[in-house]
């Protein structure tokens, strides 16, 4: 095994003996397709046509990153002028040998061309800049980059790192690049990345509050790339780096290993190289155990290629292949990651959570003036507020769609530590009269504050029972029973910012039994035992941190064989689907409740699977048809977004149509009834 010479080795003296590595194993690349994983390397493209790195590159990885050329200082060199020839040959390079591309890095601190460092930038300046620079380079490979890592190490220690753009901008720049990056390339994933953030500790605690952040103000971030420059002098712990993993995972974010190498102090031994193999193939299994860590990218294809020997004084040998493009234990160590996969966890507690998603919390805002409880919704006086509605039946598990006996909308805005709630109800008769309070027509609230949970319940023209709350709570109801105004002084103060547990439900009982109980979420009606609720929301900065948002029960596709997809629905064919109703109108974001009258829209899907396919129907009720328009995305039509394994998949068939052709097409047949 080489691994002593450490200086480049230029194309022209590379011996004759030295070819491209090649066994009968699968090579890397082989490993990390039957994987579905991204595996890459950073890049430097001007050594493409030398055989040894064009040859090594192209037979082990399935994608790449650009280790400068990308860097503003290349890219960006004046004001006025852009140099894009060397990223565009990666470009070009991927599309060739069917590689995907991770754009590195759009703003980042170091590597800055001079004329933006040597400025003193006003603030609308320099936002300006970064306006043009965003758009000038994610916009001319639109389309064409998997993921770019948009802000690169804006975090120094645990606060902010005092660059250019904090300095004159603000914390909001980072905001703002993902959210122009995301105008100019709608397609590209959107990545925070940072060294120093694998495992747990002060520095992965700050980037976990500031993606949070970004995420609950609604910036387009979709993942946090953990660089893991590792050296072999300092100890590492898989299992903090998997807690750490699991907890942005849960943030319902992709999470990559982006520049991972592994140097040592030199010089090398056989003793380091078998260290080194391990800590290799520790991390790949590592990122394989998170279907949401689908790329693993090596920074430097070869000792001859990294930046350790240049920048790390007295340290080398960082990458899985020697100074002659030959394979190091480190090499063996991730193709029997690749291959073998993870160890199995089973019945580890501490096993992460990888497949469940958080949704947008809820948002109660702070009231300007408090709402003065006495049944009816004054002019104003819910104003800001937003409504939502009502709508998933938890007490029908099956066919969760609304039952037609009752509906509902409800608001929450706060002031202090102080909830207040509108509820409107629809509901032709009221009924109070079983023996069992929840078995009535009633209003129910439930939240869970830093794990004090707590359910609050008021029948149709009464206050408010305390179910498990002593605390002051109260319920005014309109004499029809069509409005409840309420307040709910909750177990904490300083809600500003606070994410809390939350779920409202509005039951409908006729005289015999509860035929309904309308939930904002999809559930099995288990949140009064203080599981599977919801999230809300006290909008609001506050320094406090906001805890993570709650993950909602998830949706279920049946396993179910023989379905004919012919626009013919029937009973017998889905079986045991479960149906759900369309809720939030998602294009009114101050009133999701469905639109009425003339605008009427509604309706109800199920999905089920056979294989590796997925079924699904949809029953649509809509006055009036239209497909006409020439965005496709505008006309009366069916969406379904899908993330498999890391993989985003969207999918769109007019209303009448077939499917649409998109990029992320697979095998699909759709039919509609006439
Ligand atoms: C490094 C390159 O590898 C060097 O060639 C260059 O001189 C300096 O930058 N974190 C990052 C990468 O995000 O962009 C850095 O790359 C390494 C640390």
């Amino acid at each position: 095994m080489s691994g002593a010479g450490l200086t480049e080795v230029p194309a022209t003296e590379v011996k004759a003996e030295y070819s491209v590595f090649t066994d009968d194993g699968p090579s890397l690349r082989e490993a990390a397709d039957a994987r579905g994983l991204n595996f890459g390397v950073a890049v430097i493209p001007g050594r493409f046509r030398q055989p040894l790195y064009g040859g090594t590159l192209i037979g082990n990885f399935n994608s790449m990153t650009a280790e400068n050329v990308m860097k503003w200082q290349t890219i960006h060199p004046e004001r006025n002028r852009y140099d894009f020839s060397e990223a565009d040959q990666i470009i070009d390079f991927a599309a060739e040998n069917g590689m995907t591309v991770r754009g590195h890095t759009i703003i980042w601190h170091n590597q800055l061309a001079k004329w933006v460092t040597d400025t003193q930038w006003s603030r609308d300046e320099l936002i300006e800049v970064m306006r043009e620079h965003i758009f000038a380079v994610a916009g001319r490979y639109k389309g064409k980059i998997l993921a770019w890592d948009v802000v690169n190490e804006a975090i120094d220690g645990s606060n902010y790192r005092k660059s250019l753009f904090y300095n004159v901008i603000g914390p909001e720049y980072i905001a703002m690049a993902f959210r122009m990056a995301h105008e100019a390339d709608p397609q590209a994933r959107l990545y925070y990345n940072d060294y120093g953030v694998s495992g747990l500790g002060a520095k992965s605690d700050a980037m976990y509050a500031m993606v949070k952040e970004l995420l609950d103000d609604g910036v387009p971030i979709h993942g946090v790339g953990l660089q893991t420059h590792m050296s072999m002098q300092w100890d590492f712990s898989y299992d903090s780096m998997r807690r750490n993993m699991a907890r942005f995972v849960d943030l319902g974010l992709k999470v990559d290993l982006t520049e991972v190498d592994v140097r040592m102090e030199l010089p090398v031994t056989n003793e380091k190289l078998a260290e080194q193999a391990d800590r290799y193939k520790r991390l790949m299994e590592t990122c394989l155990e998170f279907p949401t860590c689908d790329t693993f990218i090596i920074w430097g294809l070869s000792d001859s290629a990294s930046w350790i020997e240049y920048t790390f004084n007295g340290m080398g040998s960082a990458t899985i292949f020697d100074t002659h493009y030959q394979p190091k234990p480190a090499f063996f160590g991730v193709r029997e990651a690749l291959v073998n996969g993870p160890p199995a966890r089973d019945g580890d507690p501490d096993a992460p959570v990888v497949q469940r998603r958080a949704v947008p919390p809820f948002i109660a805002s702070e009231a300007a003036e408090v709402p003065v409880l006495d049944g009816a919704a004054g002019e104003d006086e819910w104003g800001g507020g937003i409504v939502y509605p009502l709508g998933f039946n938890q007490l029908s598990p099956r066919d969760l769609r609304d039952t037609g006996s009752v509906a509902g909308t409800w608001t929450a805005v706060y002031k202090g530590n102080t909830l207040y709630g509108l509820l409107t109800r629809e509901d032709d008769i009221t009924y109070t009269g079983d023996r069992s309070s929840w078995e009535n027509d009633t209003l129910e609230v439930f939240f869970d504050m830093n794990g004090t949970f707590v359910q609050l319940r008021t029948l149709i023209g009464q206050d408010f029972q305390a179910v498990s709350y002593e605390g002051p709570a109260r319920a005014v109801w309109s004499d029809d029973g069509r409005v409840c105004e309420f307040s709910v002084v909750l177990p904490d103060t300083g809600l500003a910012n606070m994410l809390c547990g939350w779920n409202i439900a509005l039951s409908d009982n006729d005289g015999s039994g509860r035929t309904a109980q309308l939930y904002p979420v999809n559930g099995i009606n288990d949140s009064y035992t203080g599981v599977n609720l919801g999230s809300l929301k006290f909008e609001g900065t506050s320094p406090r941190p906001p805890e993570a948002a709650r993950i909602t029960y998830p949706f279920k596709a049946a396993a179910r064989a023989g379905i004919t997809v012919d626009g013919n629905w029937s009973a017998a064919e889905w079986g045991n689907t479960v149906s759900y109703p369309f809720l939030f109108n998602q294009l009114n974001p101050d009133n999701l409740c469905p639109p009425v009258d003339d605008a009427d829209l509604s309706g109800g899907w199920g999905i089920a699977w056979d294989g590796i396919t997925l079924y699904g129907y949809v029953h649509r009720r809509d006055d009036i048809t239209y497909t006409g328009a020439a965005d496709s995305w505008e006309n009366d039509c069916v969406e379904v977004f899908i993330d498999a394994a890391g993989t985003f998949a969207q999918h769109r068939i007019p209303a009448g149509k077939d499917w649409e052709d998109m990029p992320s097409a697979g095998v699909r047949t759709a039919a509609w009834s006439a």
